[in-house]
């Protein structure tokens, strides 16, 4: 492969749960189609779902799953590197020896590890605590410039960023600093029970699976919550209409359709007839989706390939950048 000049895009999802419209509208229908502009990396973080309990035949289940989705979703494995994170041993490597460049205290003021503490306080174990440094790996392994995340991951970006100019004062420089790239407001799916809640599979009657049979997807949006305003009519007012804009926001991204356009093809019908037209915009859209990644599971042999080959391509980066850090440190060079 010759050398190009592209920017380099790397972002990752856990396989601890299946993909839903907040992951896809907000991260991976993106995705595909930013190969013509930047070098793109996608991988299933299998390394990282190990910091909560996981059942081993599903977790080996989904990581399939969300291969198979990422590619129905449209991220083409000729154009993007598509790999699983435990495939390409130098993220594990490069973990280790970046905890060593983390401070105690840095790790102990990510919120999301307050949160996942409070959440599984019979499990609080050392890579819960030290999951930042081994994201910090993943990502400037690569000389990642961008890194598409959500609001959540911010944190973690800028801890990244911290340890690699770290790393590059005291070495020279190492990494690449890469930049958190973050999605307008506009891409943030919330809840459909709770729509001060980002859409979470924690939170099941609230979101939507890609997988989700019509019929389910159909009654959650029927249920969705709208707000208890007088008017009852759909109009784009996040604060004070937090239910409906979200919806509206849902529809938007789905159909293409402005507020403006929405609000005019809604003017006059109350939220019952709007609630299942979101829902079937959402089931259309989504169908060709389940239709293509039930296709592709079926296709054993060609995931693998996809797989294989993605692991070996990452593979050829991560070796690059793994080696130079074992110099810098003084790790006597590995004769073989
Ligand atoms: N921590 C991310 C999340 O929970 C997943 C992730 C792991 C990731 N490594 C990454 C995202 C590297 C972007 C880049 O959503």
């Amino acid at each position: 492969m010759e050398e190009t000049k592209k920017k380099i895009m790397l972002s990752g999802i856990q396989p601890s749960g299946d993909l839903h419209l907040g992951n896809y509208l907000g991260a991976v229908k993106n995705w595909g189609a930013r190969a013509e502009e930047f070098d793109c990396y996608y991988f299933m973080a299998d390394l990282h779902t190990l910091t909560v309990r996981q059942d081993p035949k599903l977790l080996r289940r989904r990581s399939l799953e969300q291969l198979a989705q990422y590619i129905a979703c449209g991220i083409d494995p000729e154009k993007n590197v598509l790999f699983l994170q435990s495939h390409v041993h130098e993220h594990a490597e490069l973990g280790w020896i970046l905890n060593c460049y983390t401070m105690f205290g840095e790790l102990s003021r990510m919120t999301q590890f307050k949160d996942k503490c409070a959440k599984n306080a019979d499990n609080i174990n050392g890579g819960l605590f030290t999951y930042p440094s081994l994201m910090a790996a993943d990502i400037l392994l690569y000389q990642t410039d961008y890194v598409p995340v959500g609001e959540d991951q911010r944190q973690h970006c800028e801890l990244t960023r911290n340890i690699a100019v770290r790393f590059n004062n005291i070495y020279g420089e190492t990494f690449k600093v890469p930049e958190a790239y973050v999605p307008k407001a506009g891409a943030r799916v919330m809840s459909l029970g709770n729509p001060s809640s980002k859409m979470s599979k924690s939170d099941p009657n609230g979101c939507v699976f890609l997988m989700e049979k019509p019929e389910d997807i159909a009654r959650k949006f029927k249920r969705a919550i709208t707000d208890s305003d007088t008017e009852s009519c759909v109009r784009f007012d996040m604060e004070n209409k937090p239910g409906v804009s979200n919806l509206m926001n849902i529809y938007s991204a789905v159909t293409g359709k402005s507020f403006e356009e929405i609000e005019k093809e809604f003017d006059g019908c109350g939220y019952g007839v709007f609630k299942p037209a979101v829902g079937d915009a959402v089931i259309e859209a989504l169908r060709p989706i389940r239709e293509e990644a039930t296709r592709l599971l079926n296709d054993k042999e060609y995931l693998r390939s996809v797989y294989t080959e993605g692991a070996q391509k990452a593979s050829v980066i991560a070796r690059k950048t793994l080696r130079k850090v074992y110099k810098k440190v003084g790790l006597v060079e590995k004769p073989f």
